[in-house]
């Protein structure tokens, strides 16, 4: 049995405690507002940036996740989550003398590829925006930190009530470029989960792996795949310049090294995913 810290223990979070509690690990769920974690959780309410609020971590941990979102889009609070708290939490680690195994949740926003190329973890990550540049900080912050650090960088996480793509086929919002063809990078919540307890238990993990699923899809393919299960109007194709309002980047993740790692995926494509998810909402 291990003892266990998710520090940002929100909706991968939850999903990665439960796979660990019925494991028969000791979980450890800190957030800032942690009143509806499920039994079984340990809960400890701090702010990863607050050093004040790290000073009784429970001792002798042996794994801890890092799962910490920001709570809006701005810089500064994409530098609390994956620069400031990172640092915080190492910091009291430290002190402490503790040497848990860290598991740090990236994203795939740290690659500033545009024109669907291939990805993986050797691809360049020469991040414009500052959410990729944050990302990265903190992948290096905690690759540094401690030898035995790993980074899983996840494409777009969705699966219950995370539904937003299915919300805006359904409601006619949602548009596609299709030429030149835009990609998107996907993960089932579950899978993430599944990945990061399989990552856990690695004896010899790398240090970077890419968290998307088997199959980097149009985009165009997944709306209309969508709107054809769900009997819901055609989404609409708009040209290059309106694309570009609403997203940045376009690239293909290849997920072979955590494949070849031996994780598998319990939704290899978006279809399983998308079907268990409007399965989960009649
Ligand atoms: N969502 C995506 O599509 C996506 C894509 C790529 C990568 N990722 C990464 O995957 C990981 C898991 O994502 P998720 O969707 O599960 O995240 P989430 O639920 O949105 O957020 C995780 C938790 O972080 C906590 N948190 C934020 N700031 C904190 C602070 N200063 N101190 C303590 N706790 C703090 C929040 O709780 P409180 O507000 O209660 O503190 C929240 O429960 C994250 O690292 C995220 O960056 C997500």
């Amino acid at each position: 049995m291990a003892k266990i810290l998710i520090a940002g223990c929100g909706y991968v979070g939850e999903a990665l405690a439960n796979l660990l509690l019925a494991d028969g690990h000791e979980v450890w769920g800190l957030r800032r507002n942690p009143r509806s974690l499920r039994a079984g959780i340990e809960i400890i309410a701090a702010d990863l940036a607050q050093p004040e609020d790290l000073r009784d971590l429970p001792g002798g941990l042996d794994v801890v996740f890092y799962l910490v979102s920001p709570n809006g889009s701005e810089d500064a609070l994409y530098r609390r989550a994956y620069v400031d708290g990172l640092r915080g939490l190492v910091a009291a680690l430290h002190l402490q003398r503790q040497k848990p195994r860290l598991l740090f949740a990236s994203s795939t926003a740290v690659y500033d590829q545009s024109d669907g190329e291939w990805v993986d973890e050797s691809s360049e990550t020469a991040p414009d925006h500052w959410s990729g540049k944050r990302l990265l900080e903190g992948e290096q912050i905690a690759l540094q930190a401690l030898p035995s650090a790993s980074v899983i960088r996840f494409g777009g996480i969705y699966g219950p009530r995370r539904t937003s793509l299915i919300d805006s086929v359904r409601s006619g919002r949602a548009v596609y470029r299709s030429d030149p063809p835009q990609y998107t990078n996907r993960i089932h919540r579950d899978d993430c989960a599944g990945a990061l307890r399989h990552l856990m238990g690695l004896e010899n993990p790398e240090s970077i792996y890419l968290g998307v699923d088997n199959e980097p899809a149009e985009k165009r393919a997944v709306l209309l795949w969508l709107a054809g299960v769900m009997g819901s109007p055609e989404p609409r194709a708009v040209d290059k310049k309106e694309a570009s309002k609403r997203s940045r980047g376009n690239k293909r993740c290849r997920n072979a090294r955590l494949v070849q790692s031996g994780y598998t995926f319990c939704y290899p494509t978006f279809r399983e995913g998308y079907s268990a998810v409007l399965e989960g909402m009649v």
